[in-house]
């Protein structure tokens, strides 16, 4: 948070030293489930959940869970037709796919489990403007064919920036100290996620103009955070300002969108601060939700 706020001051964002780039193969030699069955789950359920946690918990839940409605749109893509992009996207479903189920988890022991019907709901809410995107993204990766990846993977960025703050603040203030573990180990490995991605799009951006121009214009019309396709806008508002709470929070926005702006031809870009403003806007005057465990 520190390093992060730091660059939201002004620094450079150290890209290359905090996330170098990643090795697919390695990325493949070392995916693995999120561990959990070392943590306490007596204790976990004894200290309970907040609130607020149990409901950013089951959006991050239902968000992990659908990652292989998201994978199955990019396979439709010609970004599937890169050998790398397709192993990534293979262990990429399979981690999430096990974030969410460990987040559900929590929950349960928690006596908070999610619905029965939580997963369909999820997929059955998926908005038609989330459909229209899946078939635009489609078409648009056959007309940019070789320069759809950067856009791809520049999209990808900074919703796995998202993710790892949403784990991160979530460690920094739970009471709840095997979920503040668990946060932290799903955090890992949405910062490796989010290193791939970066990584990617910078490498193809940066050798060809076409795709600048392209990705630029497509997120700056059309970036939403991460659940607007598949969750109602109070709730979204409601992650965003539990993510990126406050003054703090505003500052890990800018952030994320200096850290997208130090891709070639991206400079200056306002994807997640926009947001973070009308999240925090939205709430204002609303208190904090008392412990409910
Ligand atoms: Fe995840
Ligand atoms: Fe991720």
């Amino acid at each position: 948070m520190a390093q992060q706020a730091a660059q939201a001051r002004g620094q450079a964002a150290p890209a290359d030293r905090e996330f170098p780039a990643v090795d697919i193969n390695k990325f493949l030699d070392i995916s693995a489930q999120v561990e959990v069955d070392d943590l306490d789950w007596e204790l976990c359920a004894r200290q309970g959940l907040t609130a607020d946690e149990i409901f950013l918990i089951g959006y991050m839940s239902n968000i992990e869970n659908h990652t292989i409605i998201y994978m199955r749109e990019m396979l439709a893509t010609t970004a599937a037709l890169e050998s790398e992009v397709v192993a990534f996207l293979s262990m990429w479903n399979y981690e999430e796919f096990f974030h969410g189920r460990a987040l559900a988890r929590v929950l349960e022991v928690c006596g908070q489990p999610l619905a029965e019907s939580s997963i369909r709901d999820v997929r059955k809410k998926t908005g038609l403007r989330e459909r229209v995107e899946g078939v635009f993204s489609s078409i648009l990766s056959v007309v940019y064919r070789k320069d759809y990846p950067a856009l791809y993977m520049a999209w990808g960025a900074i919703n796995e920036f998202s993710a790892t703050q949403a784990y991160e603040q979530l460690a920094a203030t739970t009471s709840n100290q095997p979920l503040a573990i668990l946060c932290r180990r799903i955090a890992k490995q949405e910062r490796r996620h989010f290193a791939w991605y970066f990584n990617g799009a910078r490498e193809r951006l940066a050798r060809s103009p076409r795709a600048q121009r392209m990705t630029r214009a497509i997120m700056t019309r059309f970036f939403t955070p991460v659940g607007a396709g598949v969750k109602p806008v109070h709730e979204v508002d409601r992650a965003m300002r539990l993510t990126f709470p406050g003054a703090a929070g505003l500052e890990v926005g800018a952030a994320a969108d200096a850290r997208i702006g130090a891709l070639p031809g991206m400079s200056g870009v306002d994807l997640l601060t926009k947001f973070v403003k009308r999240a925090q806007e939205t709430g204002a005057g609303t208190r904090p939700a008392p412990a409910a465990a």
